[in-house]
């Protein structure tokens, strides 16, 4: 327990056409999200799961970039590659993507195709400084576009993508800790699952537990997750306070 943590964040917009050139508008939406996730000010909390927790982390836009000038957070750049995989190009300025601003400063995300029916994936804590951050499909970032960017793909057109792979970011395992019953994603307050749900199946029993699909680190539908645990917090905090790796941010 303590203070609030708020994470400043760069959000790269790496472009093809002017669909994937989103909107500040849905940029903002999914810091919103963001925010109402992990502060627990989602308006679709419900009291399924005693154990969830307001993490008391926070996020904003940077407002000083690595030179010091005043920035809204984002930086954008046309490119002509229409899809990006998942080796870490898009984290490069000599592979035609974007480097990251300093990433024991700044949380980085990009935004751009990644293709394969990928919809985001994150660094976790503790990997080389040059590829930290988070990566998500424009389709799959932010809840509303408003302007001319709108790009949303249901049902994954919630922002809950980017909540699960900051939640990575911030060392946070698959609740099903990707593997069988005897396989732990290091939370005991999270139910022992068998694999993933997806879709909203709730009530799902493995390991001799109910699955709680409502976490944001299932594969349930974005309109089905609504929280983290307290021990998801703890886990989380722990790498932001005195002694954890992302304790510069
Ligand atoms: N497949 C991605 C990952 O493992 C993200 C899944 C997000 N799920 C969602 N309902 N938005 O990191
Ligand atoms: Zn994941
Ligand atoms: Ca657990």
């Amino acid at each position: 327990e303590g203070d609030i943590i708020t994470i400043p964040v760069v959000v790269h917009v790496i472009y093809r056409n002017s669909n994937e050139n989103i909107s500040d508008a849905q940029i903002l939406s999914q810091i919103q999200v963001l925010n109402d996730d992990f502060r627990r000010l989602n308006s679709d909390a419900d009291n399924t799961w005693s154990q969830a927790a307001d993490t008391q982390i926070q996020f904003c836009m940077a407002s000083v970039d690595p030179n010091g000038n005043a920035t809204n957070g984002i930086t954008r750049k046309s490119s002509t590659r229409t899809s990006w995989g998942t080796n870490d190009a898009m984290k490069s300025s000599s592979q035609g993507g974007v480097d990251p601003w300093d990433t024991s400063q700044y949380l980085n995300m990009w935004v751009c195709n990644i293709g394969g029916g990928i919809l985001g994936y994150a660094q976790f804590p503790g990997g080389s400084a040059a590829t930290d951050g988070v990566v998500m499909s424009p389709q799959y970032f932010g809840s509303s576009a408003g302007g001319s960017g709108f790009y949303l793909s249901a049902p994954f057109d919630l922002g809950r993508t980017t909540t699960h792979e900051v939640g990575h970011y911030l060392n946070l395992r698959h609740i099903w800790g990707d593997g069988g019953c005897s396989v732990d994603d290091f939370v005991s307050d999270t139910p022992t699952s068998d694999g993933a749900n997806y879709g909203c199946a709730t009530g799902h029993v493995s390991c001799g537990s109910t699955d709680m699909v409502q976490n944001y680190m299932d594969y349930s539908d974005d309109s089905c997750m609504n929280l983290f645990t307290q021990g998801q917090k703890d886990r989380m905090r722990a790498v932001l306070e005195p002694g954890g790796v992302r304790r510069s941010l």
